[in-house]
């Protein structure tokens, strides 16, 4: 048993070599401290079992082939942050939304902050956008786009194992670094960030969500049925997700919904609008194609990223 276990800096280098890529040391301490693997020795000679790491990654990628045969092989694996737990999936969202289909922050915080990678290309937002989302349900999208606008840095609201690891990074070093990304948050930065949905109870939770972040004041939350939505400034972007029929019996109503989607992007003429949504009839019953269309998951559920794009501003002149 004894020769079965090793650092975590030697998991780190196993694991590397068995899954041919990188997996850091803190990769493994995150397996350790969220139970998924477990924790032999003190803190700061932290063991793991090779054996029951080697058994973790067997059944993961098990997993995600379970997925690829039900989903089809572009299951973006990535994106259905499957390792993550439920507690990070939910921070600052609650369960008090009774739609199943809500976000989870890390999918908005990958579209809505600066990062490009193979499937994401461009930047969709700049600071200082006009963010309107009309469907926000518990405020997931408003949410995040107002930390992103205060430069909250993401994971700032929770404990990392690194924090254990006195013998390698000195506890004073630590805290000065949650420090610096703490006095760079600026909740006062001028922003246009909207959350609509027409049930006032959800308006309520998501108030609370975002109290609960420290962003209620950046956020204007109203309870508004999308077909009174407009706006008085030329460019913006929406972004939502809209119902999609996750019951049953709402999925009558799609092509009336999806129709006053339309008829209000029309209105607003010069806007982008991004719709992520299971529903297949989406662009018929906006009455336009999208310009592009990506397949996504959330969670598991197969979704696209519709994209309508509006002109884009012109340039502000000093
Ligand atoms: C799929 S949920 C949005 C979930 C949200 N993205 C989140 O993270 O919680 C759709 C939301 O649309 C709202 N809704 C349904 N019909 C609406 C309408 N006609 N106008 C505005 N909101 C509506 C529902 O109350 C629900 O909160």
């Amino acid at each position: 048993m004894s020769e079965d276990l090793i650092s975590i800096k030697d998991a780190s280098l196993w694991a590397s070599e068995f899954l041919n890529k990188e997996v850091t040391p803190s990769n493994i301490s995150y397996l350790v401290n969220y139970g998924k693997i477990t924790k032999f020795g003190e803190n700061g000679s932290t063991q793991v079992s090779r054996a029951e790491l080697k058994e973790y990654y067997q059944k993961l990628s098990k997993k995600e082939e379970l997925w690829k045969e039900k989903l089809g092989d572009d299951l973006n694996w990535k994106l259905s942050f499957e390792s993550l737990k439920e507690s990070e999936t939910t921070k600052h969202v609650h369960r008090l939304h009774p739609y199943k289909g809500k976000f989870i922050p890390q999918l908005v915080e990958y579209f809505l902050d600066s990062h490009v990678d193979d499937f994401k290309k461009e930047v969709y937002f700049k600071k200082g956008d006009i963010v309107l989302d009309p469907f926000c349900g518990s405020g997931t999208f408003p949410i995040e786009a107002a930390m992103i606008a205060a430069n909250v840095a993401p994971g700032m609201n929770r404990d990392f194992t690194a924090e254990e690891w006195t013998n390698l990074i000195d506890r004073k070093l630590w805290y000065e670094c949650v420090k610096e990304a703490e006095d760079m948050i600026d909740t006062t930065v001028k922003v246009d960030i909207q959350g609509y949905d027409i049930d006032g109870d959800v308006i309520k939770a998501a108030r609370e969500n975002a109290k609960r972040a420290g962003v209620e004041h950046m956020i204007h939350f109203q309870q508004r049925a999308v077909a009174d939505l407009s706006h008085p400034k030329k460019y913006g972007f929406i972004i939502t997700n809209p119902p999609y029929g996750e019951r049953l019996e709402d999925k009558a109503d799609l092509p009336e919904l999806y129709t006053q989607i339309g008829q209000v992007y029309q209105r607003l003429d010069s806007w982008s609008m991004f719709l992520i949504t299971s529903y297949t009839d989406t662009e018929k019953y906006i009455g336009r194609k999208a310009d592009k269309n990506r397949k996504i998951y959330n969670g598991m559920l197969k979704t696209y990223f519709y994209q309508f794009l509006g002109p884009k501003p012109p340039k502000k002149r000093n």
